[in-house]
């Protein structure tokens, strides 16, 4: 009888325990709304690990440093000597030697200057794969898009605003953004249209000023108007105006001259008047047009197809992905033999629950 109790109780111990590291656990990576083109990294790829090493050795590390790598952690993790990582990813120190195998994976641009060129300094990628995650990445190399009002003239899809330059541009290509126009009622688009013209004709036929009031439950619509004048008098009727002497309540009334007429028929010395309207209700839309790039169009050419261009990109964050954690190379054989570990220390954990048990029976 004790036994059992003794039981139930680290039953519930452990079931207690075990939920609560389930609630504790880490979300994965929220995509934050945008669809991202799922990358498929392979960070056991070794070829690809190299190419990618190679692509950032050439195109990214004159800017982005990867300060918690080194060359021959790379040269080792992928197979290779140190000096076959030396010609693959060859840089040169501040002295113009060329880096030691040993060495940091650090960037040539001064952190200050660069950030007074763009705006922001371009920020130490070790991490990156793991903060943004690999499908981020791709979409976010992929989706540089040209753009007039931006300082280099070029824009990202999934980066708005982005002060990175189009690096890759020459082996891509130029590619433009090809708009939609989102009719979007309550957060969600009711109907797409490819042209301006078509959504604000949309936009007219279903357009009404709602008048809302905030209530503990949200909003509640009071009203819809076919225009903003009349939605505006509907509030107008409903607001009532404070006086406020020396920031504290004293009269309130239905319209504003009302109000100035108090104020003017009561001076006070020393006090300060001042006039609020107060209204429950305000006016929204009921739908608005939201213009977001729908896709991007290749106008010119550049050295690679997009088919190879989709594969330096994939190597590029497959090396990304594999810097910002390399021991996942090795983790999961650990995995693998902890599991062994644990079915053979089953059994004789079995057996030994067996002989403590044997008498009690
Ligand atoms: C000319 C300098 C420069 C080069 C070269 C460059 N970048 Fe950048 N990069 C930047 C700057 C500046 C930012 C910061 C952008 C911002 O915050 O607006 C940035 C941002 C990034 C980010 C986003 C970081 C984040 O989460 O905010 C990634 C990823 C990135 N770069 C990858 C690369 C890769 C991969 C390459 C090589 C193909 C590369 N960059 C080449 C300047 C550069």
């Amino acid at each position: 009888m004790k036994i059992n109790t003794m039981k139930q109780t680290l039953i519930k111990t452990l079931s207690a325990g075990m939920m609560a590291a389930f609630i504790a656990s880490p979300v994965a990576n929220a995509g934050g709304g945008v669809h991202l083109e799922p990358a498929d990294v392979d960070v056991h790829d070794k070829t690809s690990l190299l190419r990618g090493a190679k692509y950032f050795a050439n195109y990214c590390q004159g800017c982005h440093s990867l300060k918690f790598s080194r060359y021959n952690r790379v040269a080792a993790d992928t197979g290779v000597t140190d000096e076959q990582i030396q010609d693959i990813i060859f840089t040169r120190d501040a002295d113009d030697k060329p880096t030691k195998a040993g060495a940091l994976m650090t960037s040539a641009i001064p952190p200050k200057d660069a950030a007074q060129w763009f705006g922001t300094a371009p920020p130490d990628l070790s991490l990156i794969g793991r903060s943004r995650g690999a499908d981020w990445i791709y979409n976010y190399l992929k989706g540089f898009h040209t753009d007039n009002s931006r300082p280099f003239g070029v824009n990202n899809t999934i980066f708005d605003s982005v002060g990175m330059p189009n690096i890759l541009v020459h082996l891509q290509g130029t590619q433009d953004p090809v708009f939609r126009y989102d009719l979007m009622h309550n957060g969600h688009a009711e109907a797409s249209f490819t042209s301006e013209e078509a959504a604000n004709k949309a936009l007219k036929e279903k357009l009404t000023y709602n008048v809302v009031k905030l209530g503990l439950m949200g909003e509640t619509i009071v009203e819809k108007y076919p225009t903003e004048t009349e939605a505006a008098d509907f509030v107008a009727s409903k607001t009532s105006y404070k006086v406020l002497l020396n920031k504290l309540e004293v009269a309130s009334f239905t319209t504003k001259a009302e109000g100035e007429s108090y104020v003017k028929a009561t001076p006070v010395e020393g006090g300060k008047y001042k006039i609020t309207p107060k209204s429950a209700y305000s006016v929204v839309k009921s739908h608005k047009i939201m213009k977001v790039v729908d896709h991007l169009e290749l106008v010119t050419p550049g050295t690679q197809s997009p088919a190879e261009f989709d594969r330096t990109v994939l190597d590029l964050t497959n090396y990304l992905a594999y810097v910002s954690e390399p021991a996942q190379l090795h983790r999961k054989t650990y995995g693998i033999f902890t599991m062994i570990f644990l079915l053979i220390f089953f059994v004789f954990a079995y057996m030994l629950k067996k002989e403590y048990w044997k008498d009690i029976h």
